[in-house]
């Protein structure tokens, strides 16, 4: 028995979805335990693309369980049309379960994600407008609606009704907007409750059961370490914990698990607003955006690119105990002259490793590069390290060595034909 995280250590996108997909093969079980549908993983299989947000990204294997963990919040709408794509995709997901413990994400969420946003005006984190703050805001206020509650129209209709009753009362008094109504969100989302019945079932104690008996467990983080509510460059964070939000969010002790995958990008890319050291703003930044289709899956808003950032590495490894390292879009960088890797910020005078908590110093650090010779090859269809060029190995070997963590993958390309395997975390 082997269980796995996969984890992004960066702002997100960094290619969690293909790794997931990529890793499944070896696993029984592929769960996610945080985030909702702001999420949005991109899997490529023999020329056909398949969009993921609440969907674990192991649901290509049919023969696999697919499941949501109790730490996600769900959005049911989305859900529902997430799986009608995936059926006319030909995709079988009648193995995906869902937790009787995820909150649900409801219409007022929404609204409230797109009134707060408003009301920050220049301090707006940029969110993805899905209500994932509110959702979870909801759950930590202990007021939030389960999964298991939609299913029985008494309680769904009671708790539906409280909340709607202090949601109103913001929208009206404290927004200046409309109120929304009982009967448009109520018979919907039991319908699609009740459609969705028979996969709701306790993750916790079915992934528990199965870990007992032996099988290999795969955790699926969406978003990434930069993006985590306590680790990440807070408040320009999402609400949720993709650093070590594992056990929480699937009810899996820390113990149990084995290895901790995290997924880098060759570069940089962050969606929304906040801190980004080594952002390009220059044509190198645009020649990046644009080889890397760098274009926000949920949003489509175009991506800010940069180099890549070791002090921010470094802490993504500390903070979620990452164990290998799946370098991924290594070919995006094919073509450019020099490769730049920031080793520290240059603050007052000293250079620092460890990523600032004050956006204040944050804002005053300039990073520190080291320069790499880039290559022109096409990599795209290597299948071995070595066939890399020395240029490309240099680079990577700087990375281990830096990060004190050696490489599960290296990615050449969107396929999941298009992985290079250099150790086997399932061993
Ligand atoms: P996620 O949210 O972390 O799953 O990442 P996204 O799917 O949002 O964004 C990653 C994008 O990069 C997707 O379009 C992937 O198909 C693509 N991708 C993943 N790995 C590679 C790679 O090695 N090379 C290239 N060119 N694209 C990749
Ligand atoms: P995946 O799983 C990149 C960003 C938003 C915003 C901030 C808060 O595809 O990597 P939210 O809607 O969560 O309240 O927005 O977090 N964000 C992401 N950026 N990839 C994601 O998911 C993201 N999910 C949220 O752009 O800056
Ligand atoms: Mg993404």
């Amino acid at each position: 028995m082997t269980t796995v995280v996969v984890v992004g250590t960066q702002w997100g996108d960094e290619g969690k979805g293909k790794i997931t997909d990529y890793l499944s093969e070896d696993a029984k079980i592929i769960a996610r335990y945080q985030g909702g549908d702001n999420a949005g993983h991109t899997l490529k299989m023999n020329d056909k693309v398949y969009k993921l947000r609440s969907v674990p990204s192991g649901i290509l294997y049919s023969d696999k369980v697919s499941l949501i963990g109790n730490g996600v919040v769900l959005n049911l709408e989305s859900l529902s049309e997430e799986l009608k794509r995936l059926h006319e995709q030909g995709v079988d997901t009648s193995n995906l379960k869902i937790s009787n413990r995820a909150h649900i994400i409801l219409p007022y969420h929404i609204k409230l994600d797109k009134l707060q946003e408003e009301s920050r005006g220049d301090s707006k984190v940029g969110t993805t407008n899905r209500g994932i703050g509110p959702a979870y805001m909801d759950k930590a206020a202990r007021i939030g609606i389960r999964m298991i509650d939609i299913l029985d129209k008494e309680t769904f209709a009671e708790v539906l009704k409280d909340n709607l009753d202090q949601k109103n009362e913001l929208f009206t008094k404290l927004y200046n907007s409309d109120p929304m109504e009982f009967d448009d969100i109520f018979e919907n989302y039991y319908q699609i409750g009740q459609e969705l019945k028979d996969r709701v079932i306790d993750t916790s104690a079915f992934l528990n059961k199965e870990i007992n008996n032996g099988e290999n467990v795969l955790f699926e983080g969406a978003q990434g370490v930069m993006l985590d509510i306590d680790h990440g460059t807070y408040p320009y964070v999402t609400s949720s914990n993709p650093a070590g939000g594992v056990s929480t969010g699937a009810g899996v002790g820390g113990p149990m698990i084995d290895r901790v995958v995290g997924v880098v990008k060759a570069y940089s890319s962050r969606v929304g607003e906040g801190p980004f050291p080594t952002q390009l703003d220059d044509e190198i930044g645009d020649f990046i955006r644009e080889r890397g289709h760098e274009y926000g899956t949920v949003t489509k808003r175009p991506r800010r690119v940069g180099w890549i950032d070791t002090v921010v590495l470094k802490h993504a490894c500390n903070v979620s105990g990452v164990t290998h390292l799946a370098l991924n879009v290594l070919d995006v960088l094919t073509g450019l002259e020099e490769i730049k890797v920031c080793t520290g910020y240059e603050l007052n005078g000293k250079v620092i490793t460890e990523y600032p908590a004050s956006l204040k110093e944050l804002s005053n650090c300039k990073p520190v590069y080291k320069t790499f010779a880039g290559w022109d090859q096409d990599i795209t269809s290597i299948k071995s390290l070595e066939d890399l060029p020395h240029e490309a190995l240099e680079y990577l070997d700087f990375l281990k060595n830096q990060l004190g963590v050696s490489y599960s993958t290296v990615s050449v390309g969107p396929d999941r034909s298009q992985t290079i395997p250099v150790s086997d975390v399932w061993k």
